[in-house]
């Protein structure tokens, strides 16, 4: 059982890179193809006794919040197995951690003396996530354990492809975010039993005068376990972006189709108050199910975590993608009309790299 999760693992840490946009001429052309000008390595970004899967950050009041996947508690900075005796209680599915900025805004990047990966900088990470997975699992996920493994050798990985996404933001700092998370139910060969299973809603809540600005982590309740069903689109999984009120949900099925949703930022919870982007148009009535190609972006999405993110630079929304470490250098894509409202007429546009 415990190789299944150690496979998922990935040793290693993230990198911090700061990127600059290439000046590019204002069009009111629907599609722009943006370059990225440079990249600046910042340093590493790293928690000393955690080892996780890939992570995803958010600006959260007045710090950042990462999510990540996968993790590995480790007990001064070795791997625990020997320290938990070859059992699991040192593996979560999913975890949060903060970082600060500097007073000038900027990410607050320390001097190491040279760490285990070669950096010279590091950007370090914090937060008791005690010993369970961030996004809780459920028990019909096989939570007598933290990383969901079943007694006939499956697992329900809830892994978070998306960092949360922020609904609201009171002046004194208190934040409501959600994440949807596709109910994964994989294989000991890692195969799924089913290509494009339910998804989950979950909410974060966090106020400073709650959790306060040190280690104590959001706390995270389940909204629906199936908040989409088994066969739908797993709106919200693959991507999400707010604009004008409106929170835009992006779906990727199993054949890496992408369908897309909103729904205003006070209503996320409400599943009749969805709008489905159906046949160019928006719909109350929510495709049939993943084959349904009405709901069918044309938008040549790479597959894999990623990012969407306005840039004003290029009065577009973004998508950036990782597919290995180098290609965070490459160009962000996906560069859609510079309105979502205008997405009626708009085309996807995708760029090498
Ligand atoms: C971790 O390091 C501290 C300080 O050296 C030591 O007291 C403690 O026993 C170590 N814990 C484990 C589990 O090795
Ligand atoms: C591991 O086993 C040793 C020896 O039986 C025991 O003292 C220790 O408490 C165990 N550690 C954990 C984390 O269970
Ligand atoms: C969608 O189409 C694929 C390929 O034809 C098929 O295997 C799958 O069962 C279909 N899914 C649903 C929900 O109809
Ligand atoms: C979208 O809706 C508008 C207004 O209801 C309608 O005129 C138009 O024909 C619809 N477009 C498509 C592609 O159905």
């Amino acid at each position: 059982m415990l190789s299944i999760t150690i496979k998922r693992l990935m040793l290693g840490s993230a990198y911090l890179l700061a990127v600059a946009a290439a000046p590019l001429a204002r069009s009111t052309a629907a599609t722009v193809s943006p370059q990225l000008a440079s990249a600046t390595l910042l340093g590493d970004v790293v928690d000393p006794n955690l080892q996780r899967d890939s992570c995803g950050s958010v600006k959260w009041d007045t710090r950042v919040l990462w999510t990540c996947r996968d993790t590995e508690i480790l007990v001064n900075q070795s791997v625990s197995l020997l320290v938990y005796n070859n059992t699991l209680a040192a593996f979560i599915s999913s975890s949060a951690s903060y970082t600060n900025f500097k007073a000038d805004g900027t990410p607050d990047v320390v001097a190491v003396d040279y760490d285990q990966y070669g950096y010279d900088d590091e950007l370090i990470m914090y937060g008791d996530n005690g010993e369970t997975s961030f996004y809780p699992l459920q028990s019909d996920e096989c939570n007598s354990n933290e990383a969901g493994n079943c007694n006939d050798g499956t697992r329900f990985a809830l892994w978070p492809s998306v960092p949360p996404t922020i609904a609201s933001q009171s002046s004194d700092g208190t934040i409501v975010a959600y994440t949807f998370i596709r109910v994964e139910h994989i294989t000991d060969t890692l195969g799924v039993v089913n290509p494009d299973p339910p998804t989950s809603l979950y909410r974060l809540d966090y106020s400073p005068d709650v959790q306060g600005v040190g280690d104590t982590l959001p706390s995270v309740s389940l909204v629906d376990e199936e908040f989409w069903s088994l066969n739908a689109f797993a709106y919200g999984d693959y991507g999400t972006v707010t604009h004008d009120g409106y929170m835009y949900l992006y779906a990727e099925t199993s054949a890496y189709n992408i369908a897309l949703a909103k729904v205003a930022l006070g209503d996320v919870e409400d599943k009749t108050k969805y709008q489905y982007y159906v046949d160019g148009n928006w719909s109350s009535t929510p495709p049939v199910n993943v084959n349904d190609t009405s709901a069918y972006l044309d938008h040549p999405g790479a597959g894999g975590q990623g990012t969407y993110y306005w840039s004003s630079l290029w009065e577009c929304f973004v998508r950036k993608t990782r597919r290995g470490v180098t290609t965070l250098l490459s160009t962000p894509r996906r560069c859609i009309s510079s309105s979502l409202n205008s997405l009626e007429n708009g085309r996807f546009q995708g760029t090498s790299g």
